[in-house]
């Protein structure tokens, strides 16, 4: 048997925050202690209790941080480390240029296996414990991309984007080759410790009507797996699509009409919807995901955060970075974007909603609130420890706080990795030892 005692200020919300006020969207805990057995956090509560009932176990002493959920990405990128920081084009141009020559180098099973490597240090690095990852569009970036995972612990969702068309060659698949491919890495992955498959055909865009309606099949097929795909991201985007697809009334008609809106299915970026396609959304139960760095680096737009969840038929959100059209694998560095990209529709995020979007928020858009985003019996011990006085100016600015969430706002504004004082993953520290 395995057992720690995890020492700190603990955090986790219980509930959606209804305002900078609503202490009792969380809860918090002074000098506080998780106790984790064989990954999974059996007790949650003051210090004191906890040592007096189990005396002898081990402790990690994380006082004065902040000890809550580990952060939650649910769109990016892990073949798109080298694409970060490509200079001056919007999306399509982007993807032409930058993305999809570096995508094609995944064919290599090294290289794959190398970058692989590098993109769960960095999850590790910034406190971001779970993901849920396009690879390319080669079976081998999938592999290693789920061996990673695999090895360390993790709870990840991943899936090999399927293209048939507007690519080059050597990242084009066929309708019958991506199925083939998906359904033998979701019999070899889905449900394996504790990954998940999400069936990506990366856009309309790049795939015809047959690959998406294969694209249906396959989800139809394995109901338990997700689904993610980009949407309405780009006014040139949506223009291109409906010529592809002059049938449909909208962006959003073309997924609704091969089955692929649900619960499990993950809609990145979403900015500029139409009411019927924000019903359609909700009426499914399908989540729109907030990519704030990636939108303001592309030029893409503006996110209706609010809008869409404070409308007579709620949409579902999550926030994420988008590795590499978004700049930041930091959950920190987006919920700060993301208050500069609400701020410019006229709202605020406020720091409690900012943390819980990024930690139990998210765990619910990705339905996986049962085993990660707070800190409650049962769940695994995927945590992150937090230190608001990271650096210097951090440390000068903290000075002049007094309430829990004035700190959260020092950390949504100024901080980064280095705000991340270690992070554990199924109560197993993995970031002091990283390179
Ligand atoms: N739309 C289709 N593929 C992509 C991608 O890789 N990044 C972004 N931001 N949008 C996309
Ligand atoms: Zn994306």
């Amino acid at each position: 048997m395995n057992e720690l005692l995890i020492r700190g200020r603990l955090l986790t919300f219980r509930d959606t925050p209804a305002g900078p006020d609503d202490t009792a969207s969380y809860s918090y805990v002074e000098d506080g202690a998780v106790l984790v057995r064989d990954g999974r956090i059996v007790s949650v509560g003051e210090y004191k209790a906890a040592t007096k009932a189990n005396a002898g176990i081990p402790v990690a002493d994380h006082r004065p941080h902040l000890i809550m959920p580990g952060f939650i990405d649910p769109h990016l990128h892990f073949p798109q480390m080298q694409v970060i920081a490509s200079f001056g084009a919007e999306l399509l141009e982007w993807l032409n240029k930058y993305t999809f020559p570096e995508e094609l180098k995944f064919g290599d099973r090294n290289h794959a296996a190398r970058i692989a490597s590098a993109f769960f240090d960095e999850m590790i690095r910034y406190g971001t414990t779970t993901v849920s990852a396009y690879c390319s569009v080669h079976p081998a970036s999938a592999e290693a991309f789920f061996t990673e995972a695999e090895r360390r612990g993790m709870a990840v969702i991943g899936g090999k984007v399927m293209m048939d068309r507007n690519a080059p060659t050597g990242l084009i698949d066929t309708p019958q080759r991506g199925y083939d491919e998906t359904k033998s890495l979701i019999d070899k992955w889905h449900g394996r410790k504790r990954l998940r498959y999400a069936i990506s055909p990366r856009f309309a865009l790049t795939s015809t009507p047959e690959q998406l309606e294969m694209s249906g099949v396959l989800l139809h097929e394995h109901s338990d797996c997700y689904m993610q795909t980009h949407l309405s991201e780009n006014h040139a985007e949506i223009a291109y699509c409906m010529e592809l697809y002059p049938e449909c009334s909208d962006y959003t008609a073309v997924y609704e009409k091969y089955g692929l809106l649900g619960q499990k299915s993950l809609f990145g970026h979403c900015i500029h919807l139409s009411d019927r396609e924000a019903d359609a959304l909700s009426d499914s139960g399908s989540v729109a995901v907030f990519c704030p760095t990636s939108n303001l680096f592309l030029g893409s737009g503006l996110f209706p955060y609010f809008k869409l969840q404070e409308r007579q038929k709620p949409v579902r959100t999550a926030i994420a970075t988008d590795i590499g059209g978004g700049t930041s694998y930091s959950l920190l560095r987006t919920l700060d974007e993301g208050y500069k990209v609400i701020a410019l529709q006229g709202k605020k995020l406020d720091p409690l909603r900012a943390f819980y979007q990024a930690t139990l928020g998210n765990a619910r858009a990705i339905s996986m609130d049962d085993e990660i985003g707070s800190l409650e019996q049962g769940r695994f011990a995927d945590l992150i420890v937090v230190d608001a006085v990271a650096t210097p100016a951090m440390k000068l600015r903290m000075e002049t706080v007094t309430t829990l969430a004035e700190e959260l706002f020092v950390l949504q504004t100024l901080g980064d990795d280095r705000a991340v004082a270690e992070t554990y993953i199924a109560g197993v520290a993995q970031k002091t030892g990283l390179k």
